[in-house]
């Protein structure tokens, strides 16, 4: 079995990767400081595929203890390098916080690769490096942005520290991912999104307030040059996300050498109230909310060309959006048990 390290494993994105990775065969090594995640999303991925993931509760910004788990785990074939801190508005109050755990947890991965010569990264990467684009859909070509916050800075810097540490060791193959708007949870209702505190994102609000754990959603802005005036953004099932993960390991593990860019969305956009509604409609739940002000730092809109990811990795997005709602739903309703 090829063994595949994933840092930030036990947290949104990485918890449901793992369960694609073992679904795929691989053996699964988290690395997590559980910073913002629990184990409780190892017991979820247990429960789903039959197999608990190695657990190395360890933060990537120490060296050291870093270093002692890439020791043993040196058969791995790849990392998946998810652990980060995400919160935009955060990263504006707490810059150093942000650069110091993002950038320092980076360079530590990667130096750890190169010691121990494992061979592939898989780096998450957002859709906030093309900041507000001038030209729909986004594709990789697209001109990257000055990023509108330390957390977007960490992505862009993150990626031109991968750039260069590839360029400089052909050993190394890299693969850049810049995911959309990830919302959904794993059919089975097991893992999902874990907000600490009052959610700054959009889906995770929409199901507390169904959940009736928030009194109102509020809807940031409806005077955009957008058809509707709400903002639009690609919202991509985050098992389609896991599957990606899996598709650019098995691409580079074929022999894809250098650095791969990819965008991961649907290729369509939605607007805010256009999601509102379809979770409504899809789920029966009611989701009051009131317009307000537009949100400081919100693009107007933008929404991915997915295309490149089709034709190379023979990937796409094609969880029906209302499957996508019923899972968040499902997700939040097991929560409140
Ligand atoms: P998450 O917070 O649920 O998962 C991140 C995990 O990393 C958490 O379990 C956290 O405990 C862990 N972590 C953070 N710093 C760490 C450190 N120094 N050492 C070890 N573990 C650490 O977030 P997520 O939504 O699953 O995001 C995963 C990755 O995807 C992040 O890099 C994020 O920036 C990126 N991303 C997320 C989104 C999104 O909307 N969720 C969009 C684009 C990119
Ligand atoms: C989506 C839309 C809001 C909350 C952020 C990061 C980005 C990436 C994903 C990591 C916007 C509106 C939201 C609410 C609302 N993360 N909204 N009421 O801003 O597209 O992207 O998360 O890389 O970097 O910037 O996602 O979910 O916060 O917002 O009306 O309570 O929902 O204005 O139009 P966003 P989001």
């Amino acid at each position: 079995m090829q063994k595949i390290i994933i840092t930030g494993g036990a947290g949104y994105i990485g918890s449901h990767t793992a369960v694609a990775l073992q679904e795929s065969g691989f053996d699964v090594v988290v690395i997590d400081n559980l910073s913002n995640s629990s184990v409780a999303s190892l017991d979820g991925v247990a429960s789903i595929t039959g197999t608990r993931p190695c657990f190395e509760c360890v933060d990537c910004t120490n060296i050291e203890a870093l270093r002692s788990v890439f020791n043993r785990h040196s058969d791995a074939v790849g990392v998946i390098h998810f652990a980060a801190l995400k919160a935009v508005g955060e990263s504006v109050q707490q810059p150093l916080l942000y650069y110091r755990n993002n950038l320092d947890g980076l360079i530590n991965v990667l130096t750890c690769m190169l010691e121990f010569q494992i061979p592939n990264i898989v780096f998450s990467s957002s859709a906030t490096v093309y900041g507000v684009p001038s030209v729909l859909p986004v594709t990789e070509e697209t001109p990257l942005q000055p990023a509108t916050s330390p957390y977007g800075q960490t992505k862009v810097i993150g990626e031109n520290i991968i750039r260069d540490t590839v360029l400089a060791n052909p050993v190394l193959g890299a693969t850049l991912l810049r995911y959309f708007n990830p919302i959904g949870a794993h059919p089975s209702g097991l893992i999902g999104e874990h907000p600490n505190g009052i959610p700054n994102n959009l889906m995770p609000y929409i199901t507390q307030t169904a959940a009736g754990i928030r009194p109102m959603l509020r809807i940031f802005g409806d005077d955009y040059d957008t058809p509707d005036g709400f903002c639009v953004r690609d919202y991509i099932d985050v098992n389609d996300l896991a599957a990606a993960h899996v598709a650019a390991l098995q691409y580079m593990l074929k022999g894809a050498t250098g650095i791969s860019t990819f965008n991961l969305g649907t290729g369509r956009g939605y607007s805010v109230m256009e999601l509102v509604n379809a979770f409504q409609e899809s789920t029966g739940a009611d989701v009051p909310y009131q317009i307000v002000a537009r949100r400081a730092g919100d693009v107007p809109a933008i929404w991915a060309d997915a295309s490149l990811a089709g034709r190379v990795l023979n990937w796409r997005a094609d969880t029906p959006l209302s499957e996508t709602l019923k899972s968040a739903w499902r997700w939040q309703q097991n929560c409140k048990k």
